[in-house]
């Protein structure tokens, strides 16, 4: 707890480009659910590091994340949105629960597994303890509850189990954090693709819509969207791609599923895909607007990556302390 509001901690990385996905399943989640409770957000470019990274690129992705953290609408006076790498406790508590998790652990964790074979060049030992910075993260700060996708359900398991196993030994030192799974429906699809989620790291650039494409880029993606060739609308397993496309319509319009069914009855799919494509714009262009007014106010933003770091390390660094004091770490002269 912070005053009387309980502590939500979640973060992204700064790797890719960012899709509707991340946008509808996540980030507008996350503005939801700001009023409610104490938010730290975090843009976890150490995360970020397991896989090799151009520095120059880095630097920009990370930045242009936490203009669209703010851009999405989250109060950046409110709301604690800063850089992971600003706060050293990140690290130094990492370093700490290394040595209170199994290999065995971190050997199930699934997303080791895809990583490790799509980047079988670069198995390095930070993509394998990967979770353990991400218990950091979230121990770091008592979160109560840390909105993820589905994909992260593991990591937040071992996250409470290390915690869990913490407090065994050394009393209640941490918080154990609840995951907050989100409304079923946002799950965003390829639109190449419906059986597989839309990913910012798709190798084909005509499945994700990204937040930045211009509407003529949005307009061309959702007309090559896949289909099938049943001919009729309608919300069921058997058309996934169908499905996806209302579930999009759904998320930009705010409709139910059967106001849409009733609104293309009897309709084609071109015409589907054509509303559904204005209604993504529409959802788009205050965002892009607001990215693009933010992104020019250097001295705005400087101020909120300075102010916010200084709050983010002085939370981080209450549990840090108390954690090295309670494993035995020689005090601090003042
Ligand atoms: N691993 C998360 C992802 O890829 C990102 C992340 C890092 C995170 N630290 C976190 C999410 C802490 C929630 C809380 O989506």
């Amino acid at each position: 707890m912070i005053g009387d509001k309980k502590v939500l901690f979640s973060g992204m990385q700064a790797t890719g480009n960012l899709t509707l996905g991340n946008y509808l399943g996540a980030l507008k989640n996350w503005v939801k659910l700001s009023d409610e409770y104490e938010c730290f957000y975090c843009v976890v470019d150490e995360h970020s590091i397991t896989v090799r990274q151009n520095p120059a690129e880095l630097r920009k992705r990370a930045r242009a994340l936490l203009t669209l953290y703010i851009a999405a609408g989250l109060d950046p006076e409110k709301n604690c949105i800063y850089y992971q790498s600003h706060v050293s406790a990140h690290a130094e508590l990492a370093w700490i629960l290394n040595c209170f998790t199994y290999m065995g652990e971190l050997n199930r964790m699934t997303q080791f597994k895809d990583k490790s074979a799509k980047h079988a060049d670069n198995i390095n030992a930070g993509l394998f303890t990967y979770p353990v910075l991400m218990a950091s993260d979230i121990l770091l700060f008592q979160a109560d509850v840390v909105p993820v996708g589905i994909d992260q359900k593991q990591h937040l398991e071992i996250t409470r189990d290390i915690a869990q196993r913490f407090n065994g030994i050394y009393g209640d030192v941490f918080t154990i954090p609840e995951p907050y799974f989100g409304k079923a429906g946002a799950k965003i699809m390829s639109l190449q693709d419906p059986a597989k989620k839309m990913s910012k790291s798709d190798e084909n650039p005509n499945g994700s819509i990204y937040l930045m494409d211009d509407p003529d880029t949005i307009i061309r993606k959702f007309k090559r969207a896949v289909t099938d060739s049943e001919g009729q609308i309608l919300y069921r397993d058997e058309q996934p791609g169908i499905r996806n496309l209302i579930d999009i319509y759904r998320a930009c319009t705010g409709k139910s599923v059967e106001e849409v069914l009733a609104e293309f009855d009897g309709k084609g799919y071109g015409e589907l895909k054509m509303a559904v494509g204005e209604s993504v714009v529409d959802q788009l262009r205050p965002l892009q607007s607001e990215v693009e007014r933010i992104s020019k106010d250097k001295a705005y933003l400087d101020g909120i990556i300075k102010n916010n770091a200084e709050k983010a390390g002085y939370y981080a660094n209450k549990t840090l302390r108390k954690v090295q004091k309670k494993i035995g770490f020689p005090e601090r002269i003042r």
